[in-house]
């Protein structure tokens, strides 16, 4: 029998502007999940939030892209939509591109990061959830945590790492494929996966025996939409521990705060913040942008736990980094690079601007 983790999240509404949802959503989400697990759809869930996003850790036996899982996602999004309507949340809504499920929530705006396995004799799994970044985001924490070994002991001195992993790279401009296998394609797979924006890892497995270590949302909202309505904020399932990173290798790419994109508007680079759920309301430049970290026990499809994982004194330095960090980037005001290049930004005044100088810009000499 094997067990199906589905983490799927949406930003349906906010207080105040986008720094952090409010209870009365997530209750009705308990209320609609609860009835699930009642009637056995599900065998266990749990609720949280990153700043303004609503994360669905749920547990079934029903396997990856299941309808009726999906469906359940969509409609506590929907419930919780209304709620965040009747008391005028900011951006109700926000990230539900369509009015109507049909069938799978995939490209209907929220993310979704699932994994499908054989439970082991014990099998500890972190969820990651972040707000005011994109899926590109988890690029260079991921290909620490199972390519650098520098960050992870176990790939040098455990056999059971020592043959290295997989990484299914999504191309989600193209909307192409490839799968780069590492230490061998080191070099080839970090050509693509630096570019952030363009490249993202979808799956981690390890090559002995192509068993699932982590699976990534990949959602971008404004590719799907075609407009700007929200950075995409991601959400990772890694497994650890026992012929996968141990669980303080899987955590230790955060305590550097990398920068990564979304932040104001969706269009600043910051660091990235790893902070104890608790603190994960971004509310500085509406950032920096944030990353939580959620460890549990998987014991025959139920989630024992969580541990907040960043809820250790130990990250204190990366968050005061963090901070600084912040601090120098803001003083480039609206330069890059703190500003994204105008290609990439989610809202632009360009070209308003360049149609008003039309009759005034003049060919050089
Ligand atoms: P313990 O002795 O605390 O179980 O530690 C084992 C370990 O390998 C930690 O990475
Ligand atoms: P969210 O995607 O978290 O709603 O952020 C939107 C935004 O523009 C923040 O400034
Ligand atoms: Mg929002
Ligand atoms: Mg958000
Ligand atoms: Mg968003």
């Amino acid at each position: 029998m094997k067990t199906t983790i589905s983490v799927i999240k949406a930003d349906v509404g906010s207080i105040a502007g986008h720094a952090k949802t409010h209870v009365a959503l997530l209750n009705k989400c308990d209320e609609i999940l609860a009835k699930a697990k009642e009637e056995e759809l599900l065998v266990d869930y749990h609720i949280t939030n990153c700043g303004d996003d609503i994360d669905l850790i749920m547990t079934h036996r029903n396997g990856t892209e299941n309808e009726e899982v999906h469906g359940l996602a969509w409609n506590a999004f929907i419930e919780a939509t209304k709620v965040a309507k009747s008391l005028k949340l900011y951006g109700a809504g926000q990230d539900l591109l369509s009015d109507t499920f049909s069938g799978n929530i995939k490209g209907m705006g929220p993310g979704c990061a699932e994994m499908e396995f054989k439970e082991r004799p014990s099998d500890p799994v972190i969820v990651f959830c972040c707000d005011k970044t994109e899926p590109g985001a988890f690029n260079m924490p991921i290909f620490k945590m199972f390519a650098d070994p520098f960050n992870t002991a176990g790939l040098v001195i455990d056999p059971s790492l020592h043959g290295g992993y997989d990484f299914e790279i999504f191309d989600v401009i193209e909307h192409k494929k490839v799968t780069m296998s590492c230490p061998d394609e080191m070099y080839d797979a970090l050509a693509l996966l630096g570019s952030t924006g363009r490249y993202v890892i979808k799956h981690v497995t390890r090559r002995s025996d192509n068993e699932i270590a982590a699976s990534i949302s990949t959602e971008r909202l404004n590719l799907m939409a075609g407009q700007y309505i929200g950075k995409d904020d991601p959400v990772a399932i890694v497994r650890s521990q026992s012929g996968f990173p141990a669980a303080g290798e899987v955590v230790e790419p955060f305590a550097f705060p990398h920068l990564v994109s979304g932040w104001m508007r969706g269009s600043h680079n910051g660091p990235l913040m790893p902070v104890a759920q608790r603190n994960a309301t971004p509310v500085r430049f509406d950032g920096p942008p944030r990353v939580i970290a959620l460890g549990f026990q998987i014991n025959n499809s139920e989630l024992v736990g969580p541990l907040d994982m960043f809820d250790d004194p130990a990250f204190d330095r990366s968050r005061a980094l963090a901070s600084e960090v912040a601090e120098y980037m803001r003083r480039h005001g609206p330069f890059e690079p703190h500003r994204l290049p105008a290609d990439e930004m989610e809202y632009t005044s360009l070209p308003g601007v360049l149609k008003m100088l039309e009759g005034r810009m003049k060919d050089m000499d």
